[in-house]
């Protein structure tokens, strides 16, 4: 038998899976890391974390299955994107990564728009300078800390780094580096204009890569420390979007996928280049060579979820614990027993800022008619619908710019609640459907190995053969009318609380 492995690089932690040919799951394990938030709307991660995650999980998954190492034909990782892996000439980390999800940045955004243009850099980069992008963290970096600046030599995205560890090779994958605000993305190569309008020398960024390209082989010492044989195959891999859109083959025009993750991504493909003018919606090259996608990320979707049981469920982790469950199981029954609307309580998702389709850092949560009869299942299912809502938004801008998908592939650890894909289908109006596997970005990039491997002829061939999908939940007509006008009244919260975030965000 042959086997690929998929490793998941994500915000909570990182999982690898060990599939068949067929795409069946046949063994996995994952490794949780903490989030540091130094300051309010920063966010940090120790890229040892998941260098440690990703060799011990490799091991476990080749132990638990039993499979022979030399039948895995190849391996590569999706990574959570945007955040800032500084390397010296050693290949030592310089310091903590600033991730995807912090704001920090406005200041050194504003400095990239100013030096580049705005018009010429949504031309070249196809998007606007965000905080959430890797430039404006190299900047706060050269600007706030000189002396780590001063031994920079490489320039790395979290799972290109990873694989770097693991292979020795130093390549940047090019889905991912969509997401710099430094690639020249409908010609899929570095831009040398932009770095030299922000001062950057073009050396600190490795040579680029395909997805499914080979962009390294396991090194004799990563062999040694996971178990998996010297020179198997590493593929270029993807940023965990367009890995989770090859892992649910929405890999071809007129697909899309929703993931509810700890960010929320609504995501379509398109075989050509497709740009919002004003900056809303991202635009990156897809893992599938010559295609590009367009999505939208909203900061805190599983995220606004896992805050609320982190701070208000520890009676569901208790008992979760005892009847040997998921919290979240018993926090969905809790949220059901609210009608639509959560008795007129909206909840609005801004916990780390919000990126699209708000682009405001400032922004933050908001719980808006709390009443004294509100009880902690209104407060559940608010944050539930305001997650959805959120997403509901950006497909609308989607709509807009004539990307207008029939069905919605749902995925990420939020898909795996069947309340929540219900309500999904019911504020979106369309069927909603899962993929069997369930390990969108993890199968996605197993299958980009077994491309690079030459398993596959294509992409496209590859996701016929490993992906399986469920039947759809179809939308409740009803329910959709009723949420309708609460849908209606969330998207008028944020303009009137505009001015209010900016003010909230200057007071100490
Ligand atoms: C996409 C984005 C997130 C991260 C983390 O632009 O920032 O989806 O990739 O998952």
């Amino acid at each position: 038998m042959e086997y690929l492995l998929g490793i998941d690089l994500g915000t909570s932690g990182t999982k690898t899976v060990l599939f068949d040919l067929d795409g069946t799951s046949i063994a996995s394990h994952t490794i949780e890391y903490p989030l540091h938030q130094p300051q309010n709307g920063w966010a940090e991660q120790d890229p040892q974390d998941w260098l440690n995650a990703a060799k011990i999980t490799i091991r476990e998954v080749l132990a638990k299955s039993g499979v022979d190492a030399k039948d895995v034909k190849g391996l590569a990782i999706s990574g959570q994107m945007h955040g800032l892996v500084l390397l010296d000439e050693e290949g030592n980390v310089l310091r903590r990564s600033i991730i995807w999800c912090d704001g920090r940045t406005q200041a050194e955004c504003d400095e990239i728009t100013a030096a580049v243009g705005a018009e010429r850099l949504i031309e070249i980069s196809a998007n606007p300078a965000l905080t959430g992008f890797t430039a404006g963290k190299i900047l706060w970096v050269r600007k706030n800390e000189p002396e780590i600046w001063a031994k920079v030599r490489h320039i790395l995205l979290p799972k290109d780094y990873v694989r770097y560890m693991l292979t020795g090779t130093l390549a940047q994958e090019v889905s991912d580096a969509s997401g710099m605000n430094l690639l020249d993305v409908p010609n899929r190569c570095w831009s040398t204009e932009i770095m030299e309008k922000l001062g950057l020398d073009p050396a600190l960024f490795p040579p680029l890569v395909e997805g499914s390209d080979i962009a390294g082989r396991i090194s004799a010492a990563a062999a040694a420390e996971t178990g998996l044989c010297e020179g198997t195959i590493v593929a270029g891999g993807a940023g965990d979007n367009m890995a989770a859109a090859v892992g649910t083959g929405v890999v071809c025009e007129g697909r899309a996928f929703t993931t509810i993750g700890t960010s929320g991504v609504v995501f379509a493909h398109s075989d050509k280049v497709q740009i919002d003018p004003k900056g809303r919606v991202h635009t990156f090259c897809a893992a599938v060579p010559g295609a590009y996608t367009v999505m939208s990320c909203t900061l805190s979707a599983g995220l606004s979820l896992k805050w609320y049981r982190d701070t208000f469920c520890q009676a569901e982790i208790d008992a979760a614990k005892e009847m040997d469950t998921d919290p979240y199981i018993l926090m969905n029954q809790q949220a059901a027993k609210s009608p639509v609307g959560a008795n007129r309580l909206i909840f609005l998702p801004y916990l780390m800022g919000e990126r699209s389709p708000l682009l405001d850092s400032n922004a933050r949560g908001a719980f808006i008619g709390l009443s004294a009869m509100h009880t902690r299942r209104d407060m559940l299912r608010a944050v539930m619908e305001g997650v959805m809502y959120s997403q509901r938004q950006n497909l609308d801008v989607l709509s807009g710019m004539h990307v207008v998908p029939s069905e919605m592939l749902a995925c990420g650890g939020g898909a795996k609640s069947p309340f929540w894909r219900q309500m999904m289908a019911d504020i979106f109006n369309m069927p909603v459907r899962t993929v069997v596997s369930q390990e969108g970005p993890a199968l996605g990039v197993a299958i980009l190995a077994g491309v690079a491997a030459g398993l596959y002829k294509d992409i496209p061939t590859a996701c016929e053969k490993m992906i399986k999908l469920n039947p759809a939940l179809e939308p409740d007509a009803a329910q959709h009318d009723a949420y309708e006008p609460f849908y209606e009244l969330y998207a008028s919260l944020y303009p009137a609380l505009k001015e209010a975030y900016g003010s909230l965000s200057k007071l100490n």
